[in-house]
């Protein structure tokens, strides 16, 4: 019996060093110790030993049960090690290899232009408005005292969705100043940029969707002068201090006097050149004192307020700036062109 045992302790103990997985380990500890195992069956001869044999050859069976035990238990181990190892080798990343490139957009050189005016009217007090682009033909034509049969309505230059021209893609943003009339408290002082809509055909200056900028004040004692100081000012902020401009009668409905804005041309000084077509002025935007009528009809009393309003080109503004010649560049969309701004 005992050279059973010591052959047994040899035989699994060899058989536990060279245990290559967790399932190996667990089919001999079953092997050895487990109910039907070869050491449980020379324990179980045990009983046939005399009294007096029977202590020491307990303790030995003892001790070679512990030694496996051991056995198993460090074999475990090192097998779990090993198998961590070889997991972390097969799931390694190479964090060496160089990342995808993330794509960073670039800010459209129209709405840079946009962010610069927005910054200046900011700063002097101006809430900026959002308003729909499907408006209501009232709104964008009589409210702004441009009654049935004004030549603005025209099928031929107005998107209209129905056939009594009721609902409408806006024309200009200065339906802005009736809803910033009809629902602000006095006194108001907006910029409304947008989206407006014509029927042009496309090319280098002209497109049936573009964007302007509408800007109103209202308040007691304005006056035309306001109107000059606050477009010089932004004209100056825009272009650099000291930029002259000048100011033409002109015609709106909704403006009574109107006028447009023109500014020295930055290419030439005024002299005359390509850029200002020869004639030394740029146009830029066109503004007035609000119509007494236009006042009245949002239910402002024109004896007590009055107020002036501008309207500014987007597209035009970021061509000067940004010396863009042709229109199509600002819609096209391409990467090659925005990313030069
Ligand atoms: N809405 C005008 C246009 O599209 C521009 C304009 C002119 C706006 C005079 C104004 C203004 O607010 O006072 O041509």
């Amino acid at each position: 019996m005992k050279e059973q045992l010591a052959t047994i302790r040899q035989q699994a103990l060899s058989a536990l060093e060279a245990a290559g997985s967790a399932q190996e380990l667990e089919a001999l500890r079953v092997q050895y110790l487990g109910k039907k195992g070869e050491l449980t069956s020379v324990l179980k001869m045990m009983g046939k030993l005399s009294p007096e044999e029977r202590p020491a050859m307990g303790q030995l069976a003892n001790s070679v049960r512990e030694a496996l035990e051991t056995a198993i238990e460090e074999r475990g181990r090192v097998l779990e090690a090993q198998a961590l190892e070889q997991r972390l080798k097969d799931e390694a990343l190479d964090i060496t290899i160089p990342g995808k490139p993330v794509k960073i957009g670039h800010r459209h050189p129209m709405y840079i232009a946009l962010d610069e005016l927005k910054e200046i009217f900011i700063g002097m007090g101006f809430t900026v408005l959002d308003g729909p682009e499907v408006e209501l033909a009232s709104y964008n034509f009589d409210k702004l005292n441009a009654g049935e049969g004004h030549p603005s309505r025209d099928w031929s230059d107005t998107f209209y969705f129905d056939t009594d021209s009721r609902v409408m893609l806006r024309s200009q943003t200065s339906p802005m100043q009736v809803r910033a009339m009809e629902t602000m408290p006095l006194p108001i002082r907006i910029i409304a940029p947008g989206r407006v809509y014509r029927k042009d055909e496309v090319d280098a200056t002209h497109s049936p969707m573009f964007h302007q900028v509408e800007g109103m004040v209202i308040d007691k004692n304005v006056t035309m002068a306001d109107l000059k100081g606050t477009l010089n000012m932004m004209v100056e902020k825009l272009y650099g201090k000291g930029t002259q401009t000048r100011f033409r009668p002109h015609h709106f409905p909704f403006t009574e006097p109107s006028c447009e804005m023109d500014v020295q041309c930055h290419k030439c000084g005024g002299v005359g050149c390509p850029t200002c077509k020869g004639e030394g002025w740029i146009e830029l935007l066109g503004a007035g004192m609000i119509h007494p009528r236009v006042l009245e009809m949002s239910g402002i009393d024109p004896e007590v307020y009055s107020g002036w309003a501008f309207g500014i080109g987007l597209e035009r503004t970021a061509m000067r700036q940004f010396k863009i010649a042709d229109l199509r560049l600002i819609f096209e969309n391409d990467v090659r062109f925005l990313e030069q701004f």
